[in-house]
């Protein structure tokens, strides 16, 4: 389905993200993986390999414009085009408004949004040359519908899907397509510490009646990376078992 296209995961050493890296490898793909552990991403690309596809690690901190720039450039060196970009890196530093720090602000804002802004901007440019692409944003469920103690994090996913909608509306005419990604609940290291009680309690509001996993993601991720979505743009898809509608 995606053979001999290239892409680029953010946050590939792990959850979703790693997930989505062999979703693509099994679907034809060759990989540029990036994180900031170097340790999973070596052995990422290893089973990627195993699957017969290419893939280099590259580690970024996506905060970090110098370190975008040089993930670029190394995948151009390599592969000598990008089709597909995942901006998926993604943490969470929640708190009550009334208790958030400046600080816990920043560093949701900067490395969920604002590197998404750095990626985006740097891959448009060969995107567009190519006039050919698609860039899909890893958003939430959380910056649809707000959640209390997520301020910061709803913020930054909100603003993702602003971002989206402009990029789709800038590159369209290129033949590029942004869409983004709104995940429910999905059972990764970001929910773990939600402990049981917690967890019984959330799938019990979610209409399929359980958390997702990381792979109901990736296959929205293929979809939307795929031949068959050419005619999709600046959509927000939503992949949370109903939990908002
Ligand atoms: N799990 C959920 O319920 C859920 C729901 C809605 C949306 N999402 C979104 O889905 C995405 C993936 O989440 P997940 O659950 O898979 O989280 P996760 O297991 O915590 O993985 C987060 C990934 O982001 C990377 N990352 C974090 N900061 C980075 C930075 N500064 N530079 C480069 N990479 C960075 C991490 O790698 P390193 O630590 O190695 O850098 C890791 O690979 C996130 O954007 C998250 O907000 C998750």
């Amino acid at each position: 389905m995606l053979e001999g296209k290239i892409a680029i995961v953010t946050g590939a050493s792990r959850g979703i993200g790693r997930c989505t890296a062999l979703q693509l490898a099994k679907s034809g793909a060759d990989l540029v993986v990036c994180a900031r552990s170097e340790a999973p991403l070596k052995e990422l690309v290893v089973e990627i390999e195993a699957l017969g596809r290419k893939a280099i690690a590259v580690v970024v901190d996506v905060v970090n414009p110098a370190d975008v720039g040089n993930l670029i450039d190394q995948a151009l060196a390599t592969f000598g085009r990008i089709d597909i970009l995942v901006n998926n890196a993604g943490i969470t530093r929640d708190g009550l408004l009334l208790r958030m720090k400046d600080a816990d602000w920043d560093a949701v804002l900067d490395t969920n949004l604002k590197s998404a802004f750095l990626m985006t901007r740097a891959v448009a440019k060969v995107m567009s040359k190519q006039r050919c692409g698609r860039i899909i944003n890893i958003s939430s469920v959380v910056g649809e519908m707000g959640n209390p103690g997520q301020v910061n994090y709803s913020a930054s996913k909100a603003g993702l899907i602003g971002l989206t909608k402009s990029v789709a509306r800038e590159l369209a005419r290129r033949n590029v397509t942004a869409n983004a990604i709104t995940p429910g609940f999905i059972d990764t290291d970001m929910t773990d510490d939600l402990g049981d009680k917690a967890r019984a309690e959330l799938a019990a509001q979610i209409p399929l009646g359980r958390l997702g996993e990381a792979e109901d993601i990736a296959h929205a991720v293929i979809y939307l990376a795929s031949d068959r979505a050419g005619y999709v743009t600046g959509q927000v898809l939503g992949v949370n078992g109903g939990m908002y509608m």
